[in-house]
């Protein structure tokens, strides 16, 4: 990457109040973007966004599931900064429950949140970005839009569809120079997602086996080749390779980024 190279782009990201969205949204701000940061909680932003003083980051809610507020939130970009160079299509939720359990209410929610929520921010963005002749979507995805996952079929069905999506999606725009990747990572067990809350995964999985949260950790990080749990850094590293001209020749493709745990 060329020292510089994102400094005044823009670049729309969802699900940036917590987790991954906003370790990769304060990635951006660092590497000098224009940074449009949509969450369906969108206090949840501006709670972080403080700590970027210097920087005009703008703060928009936008429920993903809403085909009008992924618009808004493209439009929010192209208003205040004139172009769109980067979306990063993160939002997503996960719900667990065996197939003949879960309700069908709440495995139908992930999928709108995950597949629709992706949908709904490529479909926004394309025609921008046709018109432009540049831009980079990425989606970020799991290493379970892979493989199958236990009590998770929601999750798995939802993520599996969004890879889909990704590459029907890369091979439309690629005439338009406008590429379409997706990042699956591994399990973040350091992540609210695993550690806040009653619902917390690490608490949910442990409690499941009947062991501590501790002992689970462990057992998570055994399975990893490379030996440790997936850090924020870890996929950020990966988004910024991308983002950049150095991946000008890479799209339609889902990245593992799982250490060695997922390999297809
Ligand atoms: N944490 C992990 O271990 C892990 C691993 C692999 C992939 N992922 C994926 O990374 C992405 C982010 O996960 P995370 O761990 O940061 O989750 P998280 O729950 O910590 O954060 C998700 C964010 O999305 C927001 N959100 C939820 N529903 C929304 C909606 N309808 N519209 C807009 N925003 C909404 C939430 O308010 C929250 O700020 C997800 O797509 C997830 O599937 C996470």
């Amino acid at each position: 990457m060329k020292p510089g190279e994102f400094a005044g782009k823009t670049a729309v990201i969802t699900g940036a109040g917590r987790g991954i969205g906003e370790a990769l949204a304060k990635t951006l701000c660092r590497e000098g973007m224009h940074v449009v940061a949509g969450d369906i909680k969108k206090e949840s932003v501006e709670r972080w966004k403080e700590s970027f003083p210097e920087q005009e980051i703008l703060a928009v809610s936008c429920d993903v599931t809403k085909a009008e507020d992924c618009e808004a939130l493209v439009q929010t970009a192209l208003d205040r900064f004139g172009q769109l160079d980067y979306v990063i299509s993160n939002a997503g939720i996960l719900h667990s429950g065996a197939v003949d359990e879960i309700d069908p209410a709440v495995w139908k929610q992930v999928i709108e949140v995950n597949l629709y929520g992706t949908f709904h921010m490529i479909r926004a963005a394309a025609p921008v970005m046709k018109a432009q002749r540049h831009g980079v979507i990425v989606s970020m995805n799991s290493k379970s839009g892979k493989k199958g996952s236990y009590k998770s079929s929601a999750y798995a069905a939802s993520k599996f569809g969004a890879l889909g999506l990704v590459q029907s999606a890369a091979l439309e725009l690629a005439e338009y120079q406008v590429r379409v990747n997706a990042i699956c990572p591994g399990n973040l067990m350091d992540s609210p997602l695993w550690t806040e809350g009653e619902n917390a995964l690490g608490i949910q999985y442990a409690r499941n086996r009947g062991i501590t949260t501790e002992e689970c950790r462990a057992m998570y990080d055994r399975q990893v080749p490379l030996g440790r749990t997936c850090r924020y850094e870890d996929i950020s590293n990966v988004l910024l390779f991308l983002l950049s001209d150095d991946s000008g020749y890479i799209t339609g493709q889902a990245l593992n980024v799982t250490g060695g745990f997922e390999m297809r």
